[in-house]
């Protein structure tokens, strides 16, 4: 992957102490440009919120610890089908993902930080995906 791991580190750091401020975005994007998800979701998000963040934090601590990495977004995957998550959904959240760290990171994103989270975004969305399809076989 042409994915720079240091620059995903130093963009994530910059947008975590937007705290809650983050996630909420992220969902008012979502749900903005595809509401079509928006019934998959419980109807107060508020600490599915927190989850989600939980989540990332957890995916970019481990991104160089390619085994537990690939658990634990086989695991989420396998959980997502239960959720009514398809695979034509992915996009529309990675470029809900990307939109957000962008407009939180500020100066510290550029087109190589852009570059290097649509790449572990594809990962990550591939390896859900797979797992979710042999989940749901
Ligand atoms: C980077 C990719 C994603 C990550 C890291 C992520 C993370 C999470 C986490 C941590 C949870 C909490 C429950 C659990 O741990 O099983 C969750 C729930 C959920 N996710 Fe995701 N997710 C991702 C992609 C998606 C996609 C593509 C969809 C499809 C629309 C989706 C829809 C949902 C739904 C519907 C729930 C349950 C929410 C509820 O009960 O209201 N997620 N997700």
């Amino acid at each position: 992957m042409t994915a720079d791991i240091a620059l995903i580190r130093s963009s994530f750091k910059a947008v975590e102490p937007h705290g809650s401020q983050v996630t909420g975005y992220f969902y008012d994007h979502l749900f903005t440009n595809h509401p079509g998800v928006r019934p998959l979701f419980a109807p107060h998000i508020d600490e599915q919120r927190d989850r989600l963040w939980a989540a990332l934090g957890a995916l970019v601590a481990n991104i160089e610890n390619t085994e537990t990495l690939t658990t634990m977004l086989q695991n989420l995957g396998r959980r997502h089908v239960g959720y009514g998550a398809l695979a034509e959904h992915y996009p529309a959240v990675g470029a809900s993902l990307i939109a957000t760290l962008k407009h939180y990171a500020g100066n510290d994103w550029t087109p190589e930080v852009e570059e290097s989270w649509v790449a572990v975004y594809g990962v990550i969305s591939e390896t859900m995906i797979a797992a979710g399809e042999t989940a749901s076989r």
